[in-house]
């Protein structure tokens, strides 16, 4: 049954909207789950200083920027506060025997990859349905910062950009196009998907854009630069909401249906680069060339997202032709639920993510 009048169209946004905060909610990871992983990361913790004393285990991905559902992947990044520490590959055979003898995690170290990491699980029980699954790495001092910037965008507006996200993640899922290691994207590609259309497509914005905005105190330079890149970005949000509010008011419905609209149809996939640093950047700006690698002849940059500090690497430079057709036919999918004009929210939201 078409919806005719304007009353009904806003009676269905407001039903979606409702929906959606619904349908996130009751994927959040409980309480337990938080405080069980935090045990994890404790454990492992004590366990890596008997090798490297001077270490900190830190989290990092969505256990720690906000974004997080039940049962998501854990990331740790092992910091070392010493000069004389031993190199990433060493520590990660180090480690790997260390976890293996120790603890009832399953372990993996690939100490030859190219971030070197340990892959540990920790198979289902009673108290923990669907058991765990952590990668380790080491130094990745520009992954912590960008889960920070991450959280701050999450934290101005988070009735609209966590549930947004959130959305997004699990809808990826589902759909079966967030899988790098298959041709499409990473959660984190996703996220900054939702954050360049909310800071630079999005008239008037959702959202600021924090790595543009002039700081309030002065600033070191170790705050600025970290391996030869700029992470510095306004991080007060407290006051950020004190002084600044989105002139825009639309709902989280209206914002994820034009997210899908926009990259169906509007989205430049062939030239364009979605940078939150920058808004839409040109691939032929940046160099990104999209024949295939002379050496490895993979094919790369068929799709251009910018790292927010790392601003020469790609994130979705593993997206493949085929990956991207299949990504671009979903976001059309899902708009095609919407001009349909369905009646009931509910449904709508159910052939998403069928
Ligand atoms: N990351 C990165 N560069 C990438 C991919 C990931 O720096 N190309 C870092 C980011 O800090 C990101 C973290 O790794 O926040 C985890 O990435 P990912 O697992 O894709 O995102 P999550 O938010 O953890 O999603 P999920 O819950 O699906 O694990
Ligand atoms: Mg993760």
């Amino acid at each position: 049954q078409p919806r005719r009048n304007p009353s009904s169209k806003q009676r269905f946004l407001l039903e979606f909207s409702q929906c959606l905060v619904d349908f996130v909610v009751q994927l959040l990871p409980t309480v337990e789950e938080l405080a069980v992983k935090e045990d994890v990361r404790k454990l492992l913790e004590r366990l890596i200083r008997t090798i490297e004393p001077e270490s900190r285990l830190l989290s990092f991905g969505s256990t720690a920027n906000g974004f997080s559902l039940r049962n998501s992947d854990m990331d740790l990044c092992c910091l070392i506060d010493s000069d004389e520490r031993t190199t990433a590959s060493n520590l990660v055979t180090l480690l790997g025997d260390l976890l293996e003898r120790e603890t009832k995690f399953h372990v993996k170290p690939l100490p030859h990859a190219r971030i070197p990491i340990v892959k540990l699980t920790l198979d289902p029980s009673p108290g923990l349905p669907f058991g765990i699954a952590c990668d380790i790495g080491f130094e990745n001092r520009l992954a912590l910062e960008n889960t920070r910037l991450l959280m701050c965008y999450a934290m101005i507006d988070p009735a609209r950009v966590r549930t947004m996200v959130l959305f997004l993640k699990v809808w990826s899922k589902r759909r079966r196009i967030n899988s790098p290691y298959h041709g499409t994207l990473s959660s984190y590609g996703y996220v900054l998907l939702v954050l360049y259309f909310l800071i630079h497509v999005k008239n008037p914005p959702v959202l600021p854009n924090l790595q543009q905005m002039s700081p309030i105190r002065p600033v070191s330079k170790e705050e600025i630069h970290l391996n030869g890149f700029n992470i510095w970005f306004f991080d007060d949000i407290e006051l950020l909401r004190q002084r600044w509010q989105s002139a825009n008011t639309e709902t989280v419905a209206e914002l994820l249906i034009d997210f899908f609209k926009y990259f169906s149809r509007e989205f430049s996939y062939s030239l364009g680069v979605a940078s939150i640093r920058a808004g839409l950047l040109k691939k032929e700006s940046k160099g990104w060339s999209t024949e295939p690698d002379p050496i490895t002849r993979r094919e790369r940059n068929r799709f251009g997202i910018e790292d927010p500090f790392e601003t020469d690497f790609n994130v979705a430079r593993c997206v493949t032709k085929e990956g991207l057709f299949v990504i671009r036919g979903e976001f059309m999918r899902a708009s095609r639920v919407f001009s349909a004009r369905p009646e009931r929210a509910i449904v709508a939201l159910a052939q998403l993510c069928e």
